[in-house]
């Protein structure tokens, strides 16, 4: 039995980063009003690794997608083309501009089905959001091609894929904006915070002025722009980071690409212990195309080939001290959830709805799948890493030979096992 509740220790703590906290709780600025200090060095280095002129800081992820949404313009009477197969931030910021989301299916990877969104697209609809699930990047000629076919803006929800690339071109390059999440989960982690990247001045502008107001936006504004005047008070909403996040998280920035290189390996690694069980697949491994942050790996389990199926197969993982492996629930299926089934906003009344097909895919994958983290070998803490990943091991091949019945046929597929079976 291994140590209980075996989980991948994230974020990692290097002492760098604790130190730049430190040396900011010292100097005092524990919040920055305009765009300086530790704030534009983090943006400054997220555009640059972006390659984008505009980075705006938030406080999350939530935050960063409510920047972008109102950027874009999006109003009352305006419709959303958004995943049903995401995390419910992905759309929900939609609802206080008074917009719809219009939820659409998934293909059996997890990310955004174009064909499945054409079907919805109707005269309201303004802009398409997509989801780089757990890391894996949507088929981007296909999500760009789509929405200049029907003149829609494309934000992406980037929140599981810190420097994943399509082609080469990292993720949240594509659209008209991108968002990611900084809370502690992700791989780029300030414990809460978030960031917006634009081309677009117009848009950055926007976006700094819903939650931005004063110092920052004053400063930032175009002073001829059409909304300059309200730079003062903004519009209502606050969305600056806490400092000592972001001297957490600007440290990281420059590890990124390492990480998701390392991840890559392990991914695969983790992807062959457990296929090694009949009926379990992986679903979000990279491609020569689509390199994936491997935020998580998703895997699907057959019911028809392993009994009790995937809630049998997590439950016994997670006794046997594998706690990292488990059913993401947060993240359902959106039309599942009673905001989307029942829509408000604080804004508008809806007549609409944001529910018009069925969503096959996003119900199988609800129901067939688990997710585990995958290391990324962060120089000092490979021995932490390599820990994680024998664990991983050990569990994969016990849970293997229960799977199996008796331990004969794991055995035969895998050429021994180290003794571990029970
Ligand atoms: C895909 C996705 N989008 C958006 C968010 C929201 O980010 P935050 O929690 O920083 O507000 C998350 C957070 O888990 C997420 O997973």
């Amino acid at each position: 039995m291994l140590n209980r509740a075996t989980v991948y220790p994230w974020p990692k703590r290097r002492s760098e980063w604790s130190e730049r906290v430190g040396r900011q709780l010292e100097s005092g600025k524990l919040s920055i009003y305009d765009r300086s200090g530790v704030v534009a060095e983090f943006e400054d280095a997220w555009s640059a690794a972006q390659g984008t002129p505009y980075s705006l800081v938030t406080n999350s992820g939530t935050a960063a997608l409510h920047s972008a949404f109102y950027g874009i313009g999006l109003g009352p009477g305006d419709e959303v083309l958004c995943p049903a197969y995401t995390f419910f931030a992905t759309a929900a910021p939609v609802f206080q501009l008074g917009a719809l989301p219009v939820l659409v299916d998934c293909l059996p990877d997890g990310s955004f089905d174009t064909e499945a969104a054409s079907a919805l697209v109707t005269r309201r609809t303004k802009a398409i959001v997509i989801t780089h699930m757990w890391g894996l990047p949507c088929d981007m000629d296909a999500v760009v091609a789509f929405a200049e076919k029907y003149g829609l803006d494309l934000i992406e929800d980037c929140s599981h894929a810190h420097g994943a690339t399509y082609r080469g071109r990292p993720v949240g390059t594509f659209g008209a904006a991108a968002a990611w999440s900084m809370q502690t989960q992700k791989l780029i982690a300030a414990g809460e915070g978030g960031v917006m990247t634009t081309r677009s001045r117009e848009v950055y502008d926007r976006a700094q002025l819903l939650g931005h107001f004063n110092k920052r936006a004053m400063k930032e504004m175009d002073p001829e722009g059409p909304l300059y005047a309200y730079s003062v008070t903004g519009l209502g909403l606050k969305y600056r980071a806490h400092p000592l996040g972001i001297a957490f998280a600007v440290g990281q920035v420059a590890e990124l690409a390492s990480w998701v290189k390392g991840k890559q390996d392990f991914a695969e690694e983790i992807a062959r212990l457990f296929s090694r069980i009949e009926g379990i697949t992986p679903l979000t491994l990279s491609t020569s195309e689509r390199i994936s942050a491997h935020y998580a790996l998703l895997l699907e389990v057959d019911p028809d080939r392993v009994q009790g199926g995937r809630d049998w197969l997590v439950k016994a993982c997670n006794a046997e001290g594998l706690e990292d492996i488990d059913v993401p629930k947060a993240t359902s299926p959106l039309h599942t959830l009673h905001l989307f089934q029942n829509p408000i906003s604080p804004v508008t009344t809806y007549d609409g709805s944001c529910i018009r097909a069925g969503f096959p895919v996003a119900d199988r994958l609800a129901a067939r799948t688990f997710k585990i983290s995958v290391p990324c070998a962060p120089a000092g803490f490979e021995q932490e890493d390599a820990q994680y990943l024998a664990a991983v091991k050990a569990v994969a091949e016990k849970v293997g030979d229960y799977a199996s019945g008796s331990a004969g046929r794991l055995r035969a597929a895998t050429g021994g096992l180290s003794g571990e079976a029970g």
